[in-house]
Protein backbone atom coordinates (compact mmCIF):
# COMPACT_ATOMS: atom_id res chain seq x y z
CA UNK A 1 0.00 0.00 0.00
CA UNK A 2 1.23 3.41 -0.41
CA UNK A 3 2.32 5.81 2.22
CA UNK A 4 -1.37 7.59 -0.06
CA UNK A 5 -3.67 5.35 0.57
CA UNK A 6 -2.61 3.99 4.04
CA UNK A 7 -3.81 8.46 4.84
CA UNK A 8 -6.46 7.74 3.40
CA UNK A 9 -7.85 5.00 5.06
CA UNK A 10 -6.76 6.22 8.53
CA UNK A 11 -7.93 10.09 8.15
CA UNK A 12 -11.14 11.17 9.97
CA UNK A 13 -11.03 7.07 11.33
CA UNK A 14 -11.54 6.97 15.18
CA UNK A 15 -8.80 5.03 16.41
CA UNK A 16 -9.10 3.30 19.83
CA UNK A 17 -5.21 2.07 20.79
CA UNK A 18 -4.94 -0.01 24.56
CA UNK A 19 -1.39 0.10 26.10
CA UNK A 20 -0.53 3.73 24.81
CA UNK A 21 1.37 4.93 26.94
CA UNK A 22 3.93 2.19 26.51
CA UNK A 23 7.15 2.25 24.22
CA UNK A 24 4.92 0.85 21.07
CA UNK A 25 1.26 2.36 21.67
CA UNK A 26 3.20 5.55 22.44
CA UNK A 27 4.98 5.65 19.18
CA UNK A 28 1.70 4.21 17.73
CA UNK A 29 -0.55 6.80 18.78
CA UNK A 30 1.52 9.82 17.48
CA UNK A 31 1.84 8.56 14.08
CA UNK A 32 -1.94 7.68 13.66
CA UNK A 33 -2.50 11.42 14.80
CA UNK A 34 -0.11 12.55 12.00
CA UNK A 35 -2.08 10.30 9.36
CA UNK A 36 -5.84 12.14 10.71
CA UNK A 37 -6.98 9.35 12.64
CA UNK A 38 -9.02 10.65 16.09
CA UNK A 39 -6.91 8.51 18.69
CA UNK A 40 -7.72 7.36 22.07
CA UNK A 41 -5.32 5.97 24.31
CA UNK A 42 -6.17 3.50 27.35
CA UNK A 43 -3.58 2.54 29.67
CA UNK A 44 -3.82 1.66 33.47
CA UNK A 45 -0.08 3.01 33.73
CA UNK A 46 1.66 -0.36 35.05
CA UNK A 47 4.37 -0.43 32.39
CA UNK A 48 4.67 3.00 30.77
CA UNK A 49 7.21 5.24 29.64
CA UNK A 50 8.87 7.27 32.01
CA UNK A 51 7.71 10.20 30.11
CA UNK A 52 4.59 9.00 28.51
CA UNK A 53 2.44 12.10 30.33
CA UNK A 54 4.28 14.53 27.61
CA UNK A 55 2.15 12.46 25.14
CA UNK A 56 0.40 13.81 21.87
CA UNK A 57 -1.63 16.16 21.31
CA UNK A 58 -3.97 14.97 19.20
CA UNK A 59 -4.48 12.10 21.73
CA UNK A 60 -7.13 11.92 24.49
CA UNK A 61 -5.93 9.30 27.02
CA UNK A 62 -8.06 7.33 29.18
CA UNK A 63 -6.76 5.62 32.89
CA UNK A 64 -8.73 2.51 32.80
CA UNK A 65 -7.51 -1.11 33.48
CA UNK A 66 -8.08 -3.40 30.15
CA UNK A 67 -9.17 -6.36 33.12
CA UNK A 68 -12.22 -4.56 34.40
CA UNK A 69 -15.07 -5.31 32.50
CA UNK A 70 -17.71 -2.31 33.14
CA UNK A 71 -14.60 0.55 32.35
CA UNK A 72 -13.89 -1.25 28.68
CA UNK A 73 -17.60 -1.20 28.21
CA UNK A 74 -18.20 1.94 28.94
CA UNK A 75 -15.14 3.03 27.19
CA UNK A 76 -15.60 1.63 24.02
CA UNK A 77 -19.45 2.14 24.01
CA UNK A 78 -18.71 5.59 24.20
CA UNK A 79 -15.51 5.51 21.93
CA UNK A 80 -17.54 3.73 19.06
CA UNK A 81 -14.31 2.64 17.24
CA UNK A 82 -13.86 2.12 13.47
CA UNK A 83 -10.06 0.51 14.60
CA UNK A 84 -8.49 -1.04 17.48
CA UNK A 85 -5.32 -1.64 18.43
CA UNK A 86 -4.84 -3.99 21.03
CA UNK A 87 -1.17 -3.71 22.57
CA UNK A 88 -1.93 -3.45 26.42
CA UNK A 89 -0.38 -6.51 27.93
CA UNK A 90 2.26 -7.51 30.51
CA UNK A 91 5.16 -7.35 27.69
CA UNK A 92 7.81 -8.63 29.64
CA UNK A 93 8.43 -12.52 29.60
CA UNK A 94 10.52 -12.24 32.90
CA UNK A 95 7.49 -10.22 34.51
CA UNK A 96 5.11 -12.97 33.32
CA UNK A 97 7.22 -15.50 34.85
CA UNK A 98 7.56 -13.68 37.98
CA UNK A 99 3.71 -13.25 38.51
CA UNK A 100 1.46 -15.76 36.14
CA UNK A 101 -1.58 -14.79 37.69
CA UNK A 102 -1.55 -11.04 36.53
CA UNK A 103 0.13 -12.02 33.28
CA UNK A 104 -2.73 -14.35 32.74
CA UNK A 105 -5.36 -11.72 33.49
CA UNK A 106 -4.12 -8.92 31.75
CA UNK A 107 -2.59 -10.89 28.21
CA UNK A 108 -5.68 -13.29 28.05
CA UNK A 109 -8.57 -11.91 30.29
CA UNK A 110 -7.68 -8.49 28.76
CA UNK A 111 -8.10 -9.59 25.25
CA UNK A 112 -11.25 -10.69 25.56
CA UNK A 113 -12.45 -8.29 26.80
CA UNK A 114 -11.06 -6.19 24.21
CA UNK A 115 -12.08 -8.24 21.64
CA UNK A 116 -15.63 -8.55 23.61
CA UNK A 117 -16.40 -4.81 23.51
CA UNK A 118 -14.90 -3.81 20.00
CA UNK A 119 -18.19 -3.04 17.50
CA UNK A 120 -19.11 -5.92 15.39
CA UNK A 121 -17.90 -3.70 11.95
CA UNK A 122 -14.72 -2.69 13.55
CA UNK A 123 -10.94 -3.48 12.64
CA UNK A 124 -9.22 -5.55 15.25
CA UNK A 125 -5.66 -5.76 15.41
CA UNK A 126 -4.21 -8.44 18.05
CA UNK A 127 -0.11 -7.76 18.89
CA UNK A 128 1.22 -10.91 19.39
CA UNK A 129 4.90 -12.04 19.58
CA UNK A 130 7.24 -13.87 17.81
CA UNK A 131 8.03 -15.62 20.79
CA UNK A 132 5.33 -17.99 20.30
CA UNK A 133 7.35 -19.49 17.85
CA UNK A 134 9.60 -21.11 20.39
CA UNK A 135 12.87 -22.51 19.09
CA UNK A 136 12.85 -22.30 15.35
CA UNK A 137 12.24 -25.34 13.70
CA UNK A 138 13.71 -23.61 10.89
CA UNK A 139 14.69 -19.67 9.71
CA UNK A 140 14.02 -17.02 8.75
CA UNK A 141 10.33 -17.76 10.78
CA UNK A 142 7.30 -17.57 8.32
CA UNK A 143 3.74 -17.59 9.50
CA UNK A 144 3.27 -21.18 9.12
CA UNK A 145 6.01 -22.17 11.15
CA UNK A 146 4.08 -24.29 14.44
CA UNK A 147 3.95 -22.19 17.71
CA UNK A 148 6.08 -23.96 19.86
CA UNK A 149 6.62 -21.06 22.67
CA UNK A 150 6.10 -22.51 25.98
CA UNK A 151 6.68 -19.99 28.38
CA UNK A 152 4.44 -18.10 30.48
CA UNK A 153 4.43 -15.13 28.03
CA UNK A 154 4.32 -16.87 25.19
CA UNK A 155 1.51 -19.04 26.50
CA UNK A 156 -0.72 -15.86 26.93
CA UNK A 157 0.11 -14.49 23.28
CA UNK A 158 -0.42 -17.86 22.35
CA UNK A 159 -3.82 -17.95 24.10
CA UNK A 160 -4.49 -14.67 22.73
CA UNK A 161 -4.33 -15.54 19.25
CA UNK A 162 -6.86 -18.16 19.50
CA UNK A 163 -8.95 -15.77 21.22
CA UNK A 164 -8.86 -13.31 18.28
CA UNK A 165 -8.74 -16.46 16.10
CA UNK A 166 -12.31 -17.35 17.55
CA UNK A 167 -14.09 -14.07 17.20
CA UNK A 168 -12.56 -13.84 13.80
CA UNK A 169 -14.10 -17.79 12.94
CA UNK A 170 -17.35 -17.41 14.95
CA UNK A 171 -17.84 -14.01 15.18
CA UNK A 172 -17.48 -12.39 11.94
CA UNK A 173 -15.12 -9.95 13.20
CA UNK A 174 -12.62 -8.17 11.26
CA UNK A 175 -9.56 -9.61 13.12
CA UNK A 176 -5.84 -9.62 12.36
CA UNK A 177 -2.73 -10.97 14.00
CA UNK A 178 0.28 -9.49 14.27
CA UNK A 179 3.83 -11.49 15.58
CA UNK A 180 6.10 -8.92 16.12
CA UNK A 181 9.51 -9.40 16.39
CA UNK A 182 11.93 -7.32 18.73
CA UNK A 183 11.47 -3.55 18.16
CA UNK A 184 13.63 -0.96 19.85
CA UNK A 185 13.83 2.36 20.39
CA UNK A 186 12.95 6.38 21.69
CA UNK A 187 11.08 5.33 24.69
CA UNK A 188 11.70 1.51 25.87
CA UNK A 189 13.34 1.36 29.21
CA UNK A 190 13.35 -1.79 31.58
CA UNK A 191 15.41 -5.25 30.96
CA UNK A 192 14.67 -5.21 27.43
CA UNK A 193 18.17 -6.03 25.23
CA UNK A 194 18.98 -2.43 23.57
CA UNK A 195 18.28 -0.15 26.18
CA UNK A 196 19.67 -2.44 28.84
CA UNK A 197 22.96 -2.90 26.96
CA UNK A 198 22.60 1.08 26.00
CA UNK A 199 22.24 1.73 29.93
CA UNK A 200 24.89 -0.06 30.78
CA UNK A 201 27.52 1.45 28.29
CA UNK A 202 26.39 4.83 29.23
CA UNK A 203 26.55 4.86 32.87
CA UNK A 204 28.85 1.60 33.82
CA UNK A 205 31.46 2.04 31.44
CA UNK A 206 31.22 -1.72 30.24
CA UNK A 207 28.80 -4.04 28.50
CA UNK A 208 27.63 -7.67 30.22
CA UNK A 209 25.47 -9.70 27.95
CA UNK A 210 24.04 -13.41 29.25
CA UNK A 211 24.64 -15.23 25.71
CA UNK A 212 26.25 -13.40 22.83
CA UNK A 213 25.01 -16.02 20.31
CA UNK A 214 20.93 -15.07 20.97
CA UNK A 215 20.14 -14.34 18.19
CA UNK A 216 17.37 -11.39 17.65
CA UNK A 217 15.79 -9.74 14.55
CA UNK A 218 16.02 -6.24 15.90
CA UNK A 219 14.10 -3.66 14.02
CA UNK A 220 13.53 0.57 15.08
CA UNK A 221 10.22 1.31 16.13
CA UNK A 222 9.46 3.83 13.20
CA UNK A 223 9.56 0.58 11.13
CA UNK A 224 7.02 -1.26 13.10
CA UNK A 225 4.43 1.74 13.73
CA UNK A 226 4.81 2.11 9.65
CA UNK A 227 3.75 -1.96 9.75
CA UNK A 228 1.24 -1.49 11.90
CA UNK A 229 -0.72 1.14 9.62
CA UNK A 230 -0.24 -0.97 6.51
CA UNK A 231 -1.74 -4.10 8.60
CA UNK A 232 -4.73 -2.43 9.36
CA UNK A 233 -5.78 -0.06 6.56
CA UNK A 234 -4.63 -3.75 4.08
CA UNK A 235 -7.80 -5.42 5.42
CA UNK A 236 -5.34 -8.43 5.59
CA UNK A 237 -6.83 -11.33 8.12
CA UNK A 238 -4.78 -13.69 8.44
CA UNK A 239 -1.32 -13.32 10.82
CA UNK A 240 0.90 -11.25 9.47
CA UNK A 241 4.95 -11.19 11.00
CA UNK A 242 6.43 -7.50 11.54
CA UNK A 243 10.48 -7.78 11.43
CA UNK A 244 13.36 -6.64 9.49
CA UNK A 245 13.88 -9.84 8.40
CA UNK A 246 17.69 -10.14 9.86
CA UNK A 247 19.37 -11.72 12.52
CA UNK A 248 22.02 -10.24 14.73
CA UNK A 249 23.37 -11.87 17.47
CA UNK A 250 23.46 -10.40 20.55
CA UNK A 251 27.43 -10.30 21.05
CA UNK A 252 27.24 -8.16 17.38
CA UNK A 253 24.77 -5.78 18.85
CA UNK A 254 27.10 -5.47 22.16
CA UNK A 255 30.11 -4.55 19.75
CA UNK A 256 27.94 -2.36 17.29
CA UNK A 257 26.64 0.11 20.61
CA UNK A 258 30.12 -0.13 21.74
CA UNK A 259 31.79 0.95 18.47
CA UNK A 260 29.61 3.76 18.83
CA UNK A 261 31.76 4.70 22.05
CA UNK A 262 34.76 3.97 19.82
CA UNK A 263 35.03 0.88 21.04
CA UNK A 264 36.13 2.08 24.27
CA UNK A 265 33.53 -0.09 26.12
CA UNK A 266 34.47 -3.64 27.02
CA UNK A 267 31.70 -6.10 26.20
CA UNK A 268 31.52 -9.23 29.00
CA UNK A 269 30.12 -12.50 27.93
CA UNK A 270 28.58 -14.00 30.73
CA UNK A 271 27.38 -17.80 28.67
CA UNK A 272 23.95 -17.55 30.94
CA UNK A 273 20.67 -19.39 29.57
CA UNK A 274 18.30 -17.13 27.94
CA UNK A 275 14.70 -17.28 28.91
CA UNK A 276 12.97 -17.60 25.21
CA UNK A 277 14.08 -18.78 21.88
CA UNK A 278 18.03 -19.05 21.14
CA UNK A 279 17.36 -17.36 18.10
CA UNK A 280 14.78 -15.55 16.15
CA UNK A 281 14.39 -13.89 12.79
CA UNK A 282 11.47 -12.90 10.58
CA UNK A 283 10.31 -13.78 7.13
CA UNK A 284 8.74 -11.21 6.43
CA UNK A 285 7.95 -11.79 2.70
CA UNK A 286 3.98 -11.25 3.79
CA UNK A 287 4.77 -7.94 5.34
CA UNK A 288 6.66 -6.84 2.25
CA UNK A 289 3.76 -7.72 0.15
CA UNK A 290 1.55 -5.60 1.47
CA UNK A 291 3.59 -2.81 0.24
CA UNK A 292 5.82 -2.38 3.49
CA UNK A 293 9.91 -1.74 3.79
CA UNK A 294 12.10 -0.70 6.45
CA UNK A 295 12.68 3.06 6.28
CA UNK A 296 14.93 3.43 9.34
CA UNK A 297 18.20 1.79 9.45
CA UNK A 298 19.12 -0.53 12.26
CA UNK A 299 22.52 1.66 12.65
CA UNK A 300 20.51 5.09 12.53
CA UNK A 301 17.64 3.68 15.00
CA UNK A 302 20.64 2.76 17.90
CA UNK A 303 22.24 6.27 17.51
CA UNK A 304 18.81 7.78 18.21
CA UNK A 305 18.50 5.15 20.93
CA UNK A 306 21.35 5.97 22.30
CA UNK A 307 20.84 9.83 21.90
CA UNK A 308 17.52 9.74 23.72
CA UNK A 309 18.79 7.08 26.69
CA UNK A 310 21.68 9.67 27.18
CA UNK A 311 19.12 12.55 27.79
CA UNK A 312 16.92 10.57 29.96
CA UNK A 313 19.89 9.55 32.43
CA UNK A 314 20.76 13.36 32.28
CA UNK A 315 17.75 14.26 33.07
CA UNK A 316 17.26 11.89 36.05
CA UNK A 317 17.48 13.12 39.47
CA UNK A 318 20.54 12.42 41.15
N1 LIG B 1 8.43 -4.20 22.08
C1 LIG B 1 8.56 -5.28 21.34
O1 LIG B 1 9.59 -5.49 20.70
C2 LIG B 1 7.44 -6.29 21.25
C3 LIG B 1 7.68 -7.51 20.58
C4 LIG B 1 6.65 -8.41 20.44
C5 LIG B 1 5.39 -8.11 20.94
N2 LIG B 1 5.19 -6.95 21.60
C6 LIG B 1 3.85 -6.68 22.11
O2 LIG B 1 3.49 -5.35 21.78
C7 LIG B 1 2.67 -4.79 22.80
C8 LIG B 1 3.29 -3.49 23.30
O3 LIG B 1 4.58 -3.77 23.79
P1 LIG B 1 5.51 -2.64 24.43
O4 LIG B 1 6.90 -3.02 24.14
O5 LIG B 1 5.00 -1.31 24.04
O6 LIG B 1 5.25 -2.91 25.98
P2 LIG B 1 5.01 -1.83 27.14
O7 LIG B 1 5.11 -2.55 28.42
O8 LIG B 1 5.90 -0.65 26.92
O9 LIG B 1 3.52 -1.37 26.87
C9 LIG B 1 2.40 -2.07 27.34
C10 LIG B 1 1.44 -1.06 27.93
O10 LIG B 1 0.28 -1.75 28.40
C11 LIG B 1 -0.13 -1.14 29.62
N3 LIG B 1 -0.92 -2.08 30.41
C12 LIG B 1 -0.46 -3.19 31.05
N4 LIG B 1 -1.46 -3.77 31.73
C13 LIG B 1 -2.58 -3.03 31.51
C14 LIG B 1 -3.92 -3.13 31.94
N5 LIG B 1 -4.32 -4.13 32.75
N6 LIG B 1 -4.80 -2.19 31.52
C15 LIG B 1 -4.40 -1.18 30.72
N7 LIG B 1 -3.13 -1.03 30.28
C16 LIG B 1 -2.23 -1.94 30.68
C17 LIG B 1 1.19 -0.77 30.31
O11 LIG B 1 1.03 0.23 31.30
C18 LIG B 1 2.03 -0.29 29.13
O12 LIG B 1 1.93 1.10 28.94
C19 LIG B 1 2.55 -5.88 23.87
O13 LIG B 1 1.36 -6.59 23.64
C20 LIG B 1 3.76 -6.76 23.62
O14 LIG B 1 3.55 -8.06 24.08
C21 LIG B 1 6.18 -6.03 21.76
Amino acid sequence: MSDGSVAAYFAGKTVLVTGAAGFVGSHLCERLAERGAKVVGVDNFSFSRPDAAKGSSALELVTADLRDPAAMKALFERVVPDVVYHLAAVANPRTCKQDFPTAFDVNVIGTQNALRFTPAGARFLFMSSAAVYGAPEYLPIDEKHPRRGADPYSVTKIIGEDLAANYLANFGRNVVVVRNFNSFGVGQTGDYIVPQLIRQALTERKIEIWDGRTVRDLMYIDNTTDALLVIAASGERTIVNIGAGRGVTVGELAQTISDRFGGAIPVVDLKKTVLGSPALVSNNERMKSLGWSERVPFADGIEKTIAWTRSMIAAAPT
